[in-house]
């Protein structure tokens, strides 16, 4: 059984249009997970440990102007397209779009206000909540006019986010959360002692303003093979890498799969992932440097969490040869990502 609740958590300032901001509280014998009407944001998380303590795991803010002000998309549904799409330019039937630059030179997670910059329309459900909302043609620089449903739904230990959309004219689009876990509680300093896994045979080398080059290239006998978990300290120090912001390639095909598995030995909580999308940006919190004043006047230092983005390949719009993010008129858009929880 899931109980879900709905109370007021804020107001938008006159600036970012008002509007109420609602809290939707969803909650099973093992988990308990805060949605905001703002941007889908997952607020907080909270899982069990080995001795069935509860903790939070997702990095966010007390308050509502933890999220009005600038900060890494904590918790949020990000669109129309998640990740980086090259100089922000994209040609579609001989026609060329410009979008907002908000990443060095390229466009990121939706634009200027993207998708989790705005409020979405509720509607609860037996075991969740829906949220809709209308994208209008042109809004960030995408044709058409677009519908979209992000439903959340929570049954026992396992969420299901699933993202919905109908468009008036073709548009790319690749929809994710873009939740940051640390499974030893929110608030702990690293994620080094996690365990992690992805089924992923390959992945996609970028440049250095992070686009793919185009390359698939195989994980085999690099640090991107993360086909058997690896412990993250360890491992960052044996490849000499800053970290991970990178997508791996999930097996291709519709179905849900298991593609990624998070363990903390220490409290003994999982976290596994499963999807109908084809890519997955594994990113470990290089860019947070600690000065944001999270839940709990935690602060948030590098590698201090971690995001598991089920979503399109970064910059397919530009690359003929990645799966196609284009939404025709009359399709839709249907993708599930699955959250599941427990303890080892
Ligand atoms: C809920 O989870 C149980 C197993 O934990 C599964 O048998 C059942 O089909 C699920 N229900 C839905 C609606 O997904
Ligand atoms: C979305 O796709 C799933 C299969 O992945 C299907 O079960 C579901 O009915 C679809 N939803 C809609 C509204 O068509």
């Amino acid at each position: 059984m899931t109980e879900v609740k709905r109370e007021i958590f804020g107001h938008m300032p006159q600036e970012d249009g008002g509007g109420e901001v609602e809290k939707f509280v969803l909650q099973s014998d093992s988990v308990r997970v805060e949605i905001l009407s703002l941007g889908c944001i997952i607020a907080a998380l909270e899982t069990r440990d080995r001795a069935k303590q509860f903790a939070d795991i997702v990095l966010g803010f007390d308050k509502l102007e933890g999220y009005t002000r600038k900060h890494p998309f904590f918790g949020a549904v990000v669109g129309r397209v998640a990740n980086r799409i090259a100089k922000g330019k994209f040609t579609m039937d001989g026609k060329e779009y410009q979008l907002f630059l908000n990443n060095g030179p390229n466009s990121l997670h939706g634009g200027a206000r993207g998708f989790d910059k705005v409020l979405w329309s509720p509607q609860i459900l037996p075991n969740g909540v829906c949220f809709y909302r209308l994208s209008p043609d042109g809004e960030e620089g995408y044709p058409g006019e677009l519908k979209v449903w992000v439903t959340y739904t929570l049954n026992g230990s396992e969420l299901a986010i699933n993202y919905r959309a109908q468009t008036s004219k073709k548009t790319p689009i690749s929809l994710t959360n873009h939740a940051y876990f640390n499974l030893a509680g929110q608030g702990s300093p690293d994620i080094y002692d996690h365990e992690i896994s992805i089924e992923a045979d390959s992945y996609l080398p970028v440049d250095d303003t992070k686009i793919p080059t185009g390359e698939v290239a195989a994980v085999q006998g690099t640090g991107f093979d993360l086909r058997q978990p690896v412990q993250l300290g360890k491992h960052l120090k044996q490849f000499h890498l800053d970290g991970f912001d990178h997508n791996f390639c999930l097996p291709l095909g519709q179905a849900r799969r298991l593609v990624a598995r998070a363990q903390h030995p220490p409290s003994g909580r999982t976290i596994e992932v499963h999807t109908t999308q084809p890519g997955l940006q594994f990113y470990t919190g290089n860019n947070l440097d600690g000065s944001l004043k999270g839940k709990g006047a935690a602060t948030y230092p590098k590698h201090s969490a971690f995001c598991l983005e089920t979503q399109n390949w970064p910059d397919a719009v530009n690359k003929p040869h990645f799966p196609s993010p284009l939404l025709l008129p009359g399709e839709e858009y249907n993708h599930t990502t699955w959250l599941c929880f427990g303890t080892a």
